[in-house]
């Protein structure tokens, strides 16, 4: 049975817009003007038990505000939902007890204090039993190699270390359903390459079951097999990662290496999109691919040949792009 179910879910926000001028204000005092923003357009997944998928999209795409109706933060406009049985934003205690939300641009932790105080403001807000939460933080002190900074102020700490006690502050009621929102975000390559461990660890440990929203494709890469790609609020792909160059990828990068040079006339086969002395990249439709290169090979004496997807990351980027003139035609 799904653990996350998401039908129809919308949220249409309502942002007041301000008049320019002074007598635009003032008549703003009498007769306010909303605009209307659709952050959430009729979004429909179901996520099994032990899954860790990743909500995939660009800035403003509505993946925080998927992530706060699923955790009982705002109400939906329209569409309902259900996690671990319960509806979010009715926020039952015994919801609230099984689930944990960590975003990366807002801190939970006092600032001044160590990371320490906080996690035991945690325990008594979850009343956990103490042995319980003394074995779940060694556990997790241990795992994100934090042990030796629980007792220094939060403040001092880096970017990667904070996100750390965060996630520790996050999982010492070792909840079933666990929601990131962007959990690397600003981080260094280092430091995010050591949060998607931890995370994938974590993961495999504890099968909790994980929504990790991102605008990083490596984040994606390490830890999801799954993925749904929301855009201007829609969600335009839900499946394997490996399967977005079948749906959105046109073509494949065709690499030919010639004896000599290159010969004339290759661009009645794709676009040609590099030549350096013998080798040439030519971009092909895929499902042109092979008589392509069958009117090549016949042609030409070819030394050597490769045909690819095209990276992943510009795939992603050109399916971004299309949701954004697909808004600006609407
Ligand atoms: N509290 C809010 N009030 C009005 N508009 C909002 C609010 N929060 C988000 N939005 C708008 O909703 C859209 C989706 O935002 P968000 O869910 O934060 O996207 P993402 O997390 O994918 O970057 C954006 O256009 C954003 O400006
Ligand atoms: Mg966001």
């Amino acid at each position: 049975m799904a653990i996350i179910e998401a039908d129809g879910l919308s949220k249409t926000y309502r942002v007041f817009q301000k008049r320019e001028g002074v007598l635009g204000a003032l008549r703003g005092l009498f007769h306010r003007e909303y605009k209307e923003v659709r952050a959430v357009d009729r979004v429909s997944f179901t996520i099994e038990p032990g899954e860790m998928v990743a909500f995939l999209g660009p800035n403003g795409a509505g993946k925080t505000t998927t992530l706060k109706m699923l955790s009982g933060l705002i109400d939906p406009s329209s569409g309902s939902a259900s996690v671990l049985g319960f509806t979010p934003w009715k926020r039952d205690d015994a919801f609230r007890r099984r689930f944990a939300l960590v975003m990366g641009q807002k801190n939970q932790l006092w600032w001044d204090l160590p990371a320490s105080d906080s996690f035991m403001l945690h325990k008594e807000i979850y009343s956990i039993p103490e042995a319980q939460f003394q074995s779940t933080l060694d556990e997790l002190t241990e795992l994100l190699e934090v042990k030796h900074l629980t007792r220094q102020a939060v403040r001092e700490l880096s970017l990667g270390e904070r996100m750390k006690m965060e996630l520790i502050a996050a999982l010492l009621h070792q909840p079933s359903v666990l929601l990131l929102d962007e959990p690397t975000i600003g981080l260094d390559v280092v430091a995010q390459v050591r949060i998607q461990n931890c995370l994938r660890e974590y993961h495999k440990r504890r099968g909790v079951t994980v929504i990790l929203t991102s605008h990083y494709m490596r984040d994606v890469e390490a830890l999801c097999d799954r993925v749904l790609v929301i855009t201007r609020g829609k969600l335009v792909y839900d499946g394997l990662l490996s399967g977005i160059h079948d749906r959105f990828a046109g073509m494949k990068l065709v690499r030919l290496e010639f004896f000599e040079s290159v010969p004339e006339g290759l661009e009645r086969y794709g676009e040609i999109s590099r030549i350096e002395g013998p080798v040439v990249d030519l971009k092909v439709d895929r499902d042109r691919v092979a008589e392509a290169l069958g009117a090549i090979l016949d042609g030409h004496a070819v030394a050597d040949l490769s045909v690819q997807d095209p990276p992943l990351e510009q795939v992603i980027a050109r399916v971004f792009e299309e949701g954004r003139s697909d808004h600006e035609a609407a």
